[in-house]
């Protein structure tokens, strides 16, 4: 038998505008979870052309981003692109320095992109570590059908006996997209030392009596070795969530905007190597994106197109 874990805490998050045609909805990171071992931040995004994030620095942290809807393109001052369509996720390990530009894809018909970031501590051996990353394809992800009534997409993990693509980032964490019809229930086990939260992007649940609205987060105590929620039979239409869980870190979390550091000193340090180009931001003198300024469906096509014939 699993046990359940009980709620430590549950809130909805509120919508924050971030100028024309964008807004986040941001649980962790707040004034009311100001992280949760090891993770810094999500993010519920919807962002619209003109509207992104051009070229900006990372220290110190992995980020997981997730596209739900609409395109993202991406580009690093170590000269990697790419763009995400629904389905797609990137993960980056940030390490020493990265530079990047995330931008929305200019559609024909100018639909939003929604989306869910998340940043992921790195243990601090490994804060210095090279920058990395990697895309899944939305082709990629496995999934699990143990009723009729749910669906998991195993995006990292383990769930109903359906395991995900292996060594995803540098440091693992258990990432699952579900789906849940009205009177459905689901149980995902996590290792019993991870720190485990869902976070609600349609529907609601039920989650041991409790009711919670769209766009909560729940985070769980460490005292089981599974979560579990439903979906009230009441409700119209299916719930859609996220369920998240990582190994805690032992470790200072002292952050300044995109630098995360164990010490005020390092986040200092940081500061200083990115403003001077050294120890890791040697790469971002003088660079800056192609896509910054904005990127259209076509010219994503006739990029395609030129990599296709390099093959
Ligand atoms: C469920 O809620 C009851 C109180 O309503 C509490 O006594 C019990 O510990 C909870 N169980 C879990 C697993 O959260």
């Amino acid at each position: 038998m699993v046990s359940p874990r009980s709620i430590l805490k549950a809130f909805a998050a509120i919508a924050q505008e971030e100028g024309v045609g964008a807004h986040v909805r941001r649980s962790i990171g707040t004034m009311k979870q100001r992280n949760f071992p090891p993770f810094l931040m999500l993010d519920h995004f919807t962002v619209q052309a003109p509207a992104g994030f051009p070229d900006h620095p990372h220290y110190g942290f992995s980020t997981v981003t997730y596209v739900l809807e609409g395109m993202v393109a991406h580009e690093d001052f170590t000269g990697s692109t790419g763009v995400l369509r629904p389905g797609d996720l990137q993960f980056m390990t940030a390490g020493k320095g990265i530079v990047h530009a995330e931008i929305p894809v200019r559609t024909e018909d100018n639909k939003p992109c929604v989306g869910m970031q998340l940043w992921v501590d790195l243990p601090q051996e490994l804060k210095n570590c090279d920058p990395l990353y990697r895309d899944l394809k939305r082709e990629e992800i496995p999934i699990a059908k143990p009723n009729d009534k749910v669906t998991v997409k195993v995006i990292a993990g383990e769930a109903y006996g359906v395991k995900s693509v292996q060594n995803l980032a540098k440091v693992a964490v258990d990432y699952y997209d579900y789906e849940v019809a009205p009177g459905g229930s689901f149980i995902q086990e996590f290792p019993k030392s991870y720190n485990v939260f869902l976070y609600i992007m349609q529907g609601g649940l039920e989650v041991n009596g409790t009711k919670m609205a769209q766009y909560s987060a729940v985070f769980f105590d460490r005292d089981g070795d599974a979560v579990t929620a439903k979906v009230p039979e009441s409700q119209k239409g299916s719930s859609r969530f996220v369920v998240i869980g990582g190994q805690p870190l032992d470790q200072p979390v002292v952050q300044h905007g995109p630098f995360v550091a164990t010490s005020r000193e390092k986040i200092y340090e940081t500061f200083m190597n990115y403003q001077s180009g050294q120890n890791g931001f040697e790469k971002a003198r003088g660079w800056s994106s192609k896509i910054r300024e904005g990127i259209t469906e076509k010219d994503v096509k006739a990029q395609e197109g030129e990599q296709r014939d390099e093959l």
